[in-house]
């Protein structure tokens, strides 16, 4: 049984992350903005109010999980994201600063406040995009989404390299194309498959194969 905190657990595929992570006997510790009736259904604990942007609620949240979990912390999942578009004709630069803001800057500063919570054999997670792949980009636009995720794969081999020697393996995993809101529910997998998968590759996840960028599928994809 590992203790498990999933930050963006209120809906979509960390919903179903938090679900059958709890449903195998995992204990479940949800970070969100807003809990929601499907999370209060399955998480042990809920920690509500916690923007991921937010560094004094992240500083927060590493007081809060260390007096509620019970042990260290052995998976820290870093899945809330957000998703904008941005052509070169209607370039809206704050919204490429949101993106960074969510999908690199704030899995970064909880990497940093949470993992003193972690041990040998622990392991963080970090859910990117294949958008953030340099190598399988065919198609451009989407310049804020594409980048911050393609900055938060380099920060996760970074940390990969960095929490080596405390025994911490780090992934960053692509879900798929996922049935939830982020994409308006049009997807090729549901957030149940996703999940499952995922799940998978966490277990494979250690010492020997960290810093990797996988698909959910067990894909290796390219930087
Ligand atoms: N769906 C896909 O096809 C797909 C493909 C590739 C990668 N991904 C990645 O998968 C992850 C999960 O996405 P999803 O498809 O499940 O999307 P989703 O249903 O839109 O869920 C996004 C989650 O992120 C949370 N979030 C966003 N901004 C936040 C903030 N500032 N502070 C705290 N929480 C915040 C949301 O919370 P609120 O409810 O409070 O907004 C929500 O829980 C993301 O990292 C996304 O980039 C998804």
């Amino acid at each position: 049984m590992a203790n498990v905190v999933i930050t963006g657990a209120n809906r979509g595929i960390g919903l179903a992350l938090a679900q059958q992570l709890a449903a195998r006997g995992d204990r479940v510790t949800a970070v969100c903005r807003d809990s929601s009736d499907e999370l209060e259904a399955v998480a042990d604990q809920i920690v509500s109010g916690i923007d991921v942007t937010d560094e004094n609620s992240v500083r927060g949240l590493q007081t809060i999980l260390s007096e509620i979990l019970d042990g260290d912390l052995d998976i820290l999942i870093n899945n809330a994201g957000v998703f904008r578009n941005e052509s070169l004709q209607q370039l809206d630069t704050d919204s490429i600063r949101q993106q960074f803001e969510v999908n690199t800057i704030a899995p970064l500063t909880l990497a940093a406040n949470l993992s003193p919570l972690m041990v040998a054999g622990s392991k963080l997670v970090n859910i990117t995009s294949r958008m953030g792949s340099i190598a399988d980009n065919g198609s451009g636009q989407y310049y804020g989404y594409r980048a911050s995720k393609a900055a938060l794969n380099a920060v996760s081999k970074s940390l990969a390299l960095d929490l080596h020697p405390q025994g911490i393996a780090v992934a960053v995993l692509h879900p798929g194309f996922v049935q939830t809101r982020m994409v308006g529910f049009n997807g090729d997998v549901t957030p149940e498959q996703s999940a499952a998968g995922l799940i998978q590759r966490i277990d494979e996840l250690n010492l020997a194969n960290t810093g990797s960028f996988w698909h959910a599928n067990g894909e290796a994809l390219p930087w």
